[in-house]
């Protein structure tokens, strides 16, 4: 069964302990935290401060994702306000970098993710299979929420989920971006085992029935 990650760039920001309050009572898996620079994406989100209070907050798996360059520079900050999983893009620096960036996160007790951009191809993930316990395939231009699933990332999950496969490896492979239920089933088909879901879930009126059906439990 897949887990589900709602992201909170979707949920109301006044309300935030109430947002969170209501994704834990729809039994969503894991809290989706999207933080971005202004310069990896075109746009700007939350950070470290916000992470630290929802930390105090809840006691939700935090899944970090880091759309901000040279990541290498922040990742123990996150660490300590409180991510259970950081994740970076492996294009946001050099390879030597992010693959310090996630030896570092993983040296903290952490789990450490390594996100690809729909440019990147599935082999961008090989350099790093050794140091990272999830794979992120973005399945929008990162940046926004709200966007269009691109359906030609589901060969590169295919790929990426042969290659986990066949070398036996535990990393856990989780798609972001334009998930509804229809592309939840394509993309759990294709071997994502955790999916993101920020306008789906946040704009439902029943969150917990939406969380179940991107679950692809029956209802
Ligand atoms: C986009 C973010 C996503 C986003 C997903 O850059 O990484 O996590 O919130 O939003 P939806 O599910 O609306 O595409
Ligand atoms: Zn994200």
């Amino acid at each position: 069964m897949v887990m589900i990650a709602p992201s909170i760039l979707s949920a109301d920001f006044a309300r935030l302990g109430q947002e969170i309050d209501s994704i834990r009572e729809g039994k969503a898996d894991w809290l989706h935290f999207d933080v971005m620079d202004g310069l990896f994406v075109p746009n700007l989100s939350i950070g470290i401060p916000v992470l630290e209070s929802v930390r105090k907050y809840t006691d939700m798996f935090l899944d970090v994702h880091l759309m901000i360059r040279e990541p290498l520079r922040y990742v123990e900050r996150f660490c300590a306000a409180g991510a259970d999983l950081v994740c970076v893009h492996a294009e946001a620096d050099t390879e030597e970098n992010i693959r310090e960036a996630l030896r570092k996160v993983r040296s903290l007790g952490k789990k450490a993710g390594l996100a690809l951009k729909p440019g990147t191809a599935w082999d961008g993930a090989l350099p790093f299979i050794e140091d990272t316990d999830l794979i992120l395939v973005m399945t929008v231009e990162p940046g926004f929420g709200g966007q269009k699933f691109m359906a030609d990332m589901l060969p590169k999950l295919g790929f990426l989920r042969q290659t986990l496969d066949e070398f036996g490896l535990e990393c856990l492979l989780e798609v972001d971006g334009g998930i509804n239920p229809l592309t939840a089933s394509l993309a759990a088909a294709a071997g994502a085992q955790v999916l993101v879901a920020g306008s789906d879930v946040f704009k439902a009126e029943d969150r917990k029935a939406r969380i179940a059906q991107l679950r692809g439990e029956k209802q």
